[in-house]
């Protein structure tokens, strides 16, 4: 058996995506290891999305490759690939950064990496005893088959599991660089996701968590007819599967949000009460910089109706602040519309300019030091009202999907319906049920709770 480590970075799209690379590589006798000290091929799934995520991706480069010199002194050898969107983004600089890497895969390419790994084994062997150098495997192309289609379908069981229906970005937010690593908007064909909803409910899932890098703009392909479905739609469709207790969708825009998605949350009691729909700034100025396509109003507007149709409704979202341009009276303005929303939880980042991206080239770079100050400064705010709403729910009963063993020994750890993280103490034969949980407690990053006792 040879063994197989993959370290993901970013989103779950990425989580995703790991997994199915696993599934794609066991038929060639790959097995998952936690320790890449023991790896025969070791893979970073990479995020291009924040330049952070890609600074870390080179420093772990280096420690794979130090790694492998010493599994050379033993006379093995590793396979260092590096998959995701730095690969799609910036493979000619890896491999000029990094000349050691041995393969570079997009993320519509990892349908193919069997040959990739082959063609690499194989020109390992032939080249063998240079150092220092990767045998130069690239695939980034967007190929014209999907991947989705080639793929085996995955045998590994989880309580919530993930499903991607749809990749890519059509709208071209001035920052982001999405669109140009993962592509255009495509969406699964509705009969492929429910197939995939069932093979996930047989294996165990009792939620599942649609992806999409814009989820909500899903348009599918009907079973029949013509007219292409919503996710609205889709969501009333997976929730008939027997099995799936639980539904989720990540990541939504608010100009996808339709009055039929709408209408889901209040009509289907499987669509779970917490939606993440991020703002990204509460400025209608830097907004439009933003090329957000919503004002400060339309999106208040939205979470207006979702909270119509279902009141108790969790709301999350991302910020990011130091926008180019960004003025002080514009930074209020988040605070001031965070203030109004009361998010359960939320993300917030310094901008940091990505190449090839409108907003890289703006005028008004803001410094560091401004930056920080107001990533500060909404944190705060954002802490406080996650905390209050952890609070808010001490004495509630709540059905929690219990999906891990926690930190320390007799714990298990799972989500509420609001997304919350949740502690208990309890047996592990609980693990993979939904079971009715007290909140004893609210904290900063979560809730605890024990199992409600039948009375
Ligand atoms: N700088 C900072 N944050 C960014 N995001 C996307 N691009 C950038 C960038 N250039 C954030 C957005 C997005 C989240 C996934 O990452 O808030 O919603
Ligand atoms: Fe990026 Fe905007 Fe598309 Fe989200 S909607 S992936 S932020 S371009």
């Amino acid at each position: 058996m040879q063994k197989l480590f993959i370290k993901t970075y970013g989103c779950q799209m990425n989580v995703y995506d790991s997994e199915r690379i696993a599934d794609t590589l066991s038929p060639m006798g790959f097995t998952l290891t936690e320790n890449p000290d023991d790896a025969d091929l070791a893979i970073l799934n990479t995020c291009h999305i924040r330049e952070k995520a890609e600074q870390k991706m080179y420093s772990d480069l280096g420690r794979l490759r130090d790694r492998r010199d010493e599994r050379r002194q033993e006379n093995e050898d590793m396979i260092i690939a590096v998959g995701g969107c730095v690969a799609q983004a910036e493979g000619a600089e890896i491999m000029r950064q990094a000349p050691y890497v041995d393969i570079v895969f997009g993320p519509q390419a990892y349908h193919r990496l069997p040959e990739m790994v082959a063609r690499a084994k194989r020109a390992k062997d032939a080249k063998e005893g240079k150092i220092g150098r990767g045998v130069g495997v690239v695939d980034t192309d967007f190929p014209i088959e999907s991947k989705f289609d080639t793929l085996p379908q995955t045998e590994v069981s989880r309580a919530a599991a993930f499903l991607t229906i749809q990749e890519g970005c059509d709208k071209f937010c001035t920052y982001c660089v999405v669109p140009y690593t993962r592509g255009a908007e495509f969406s699964r064909p509705v009969a492929d996701v429910i197939e995939e909803a069932k093979h996930l409910a047989r294996l165990g899932a009792k939620e599942i968590t649609l992806l999409g890098q814009n989820v909500n703009a899903y348009h599918g392909l009907p079973p029949v007819g013509h007219s292409e479905w919503g996710l609205g739609r889709l969501i009333r469709e997976i929730a008939e599967v027997e099995g799936i207790e639980r539904i989720r969708y990540t990541t939504s825009h608010p100009s996808d949000m339709d009055q039929d998605l709408i209408d889901a949350h209040r009509d289907v009691p499987q669509l779970m009460p917490y939606l993440h729909l991020p703002v990204q700034a509460g400025s209608n100025r830097v907004l439009e910089a933003m090329n957000r396509k919503h004002t400060r109003e339309s999106y208040l507007e939205i979470l207006e109706k979702l909270r119509q149709a279902r009141p108790d409704i969790a709301l999350s979202s991302d910020f990011i602040v130091g926008f180019p341009g960004e003025s002080e009276k514009d930074f209020e303005q988040t605070l001031d519309l965070v203030r109004q929303v009361r998010y359960a939880q939320a993300y917030s980042f310094k901008y940091s300019i990505r190449p090839g991206t409108p907003a890289g080239l703006m005028e008004l770079q803001l410094p560091e030091d401004v930056k920080s100050d107001r990533l500060q400064q909404l944190q705060a705010v954002l802490n406080e009202h996650q905390l209050a709403f952890n609070q808010a729910s001490v004495g509630k009963v709540m059905k929690v999907l219990m999906e891990r063993k926690g930190r320390y020994d007799g714990q298990l750890t799972g989500r509420t319906p609001y997304m919350q993280s949740i502690t208990i103490e309890g047996n592990e034969r609980l693990l993979g049920q939904i079971v009715d949980v007290v909140i004893d407690s609210g904290h900063a990053n979560g809730v605890r709770g024990s199992v409600r006792l039948v009375s």
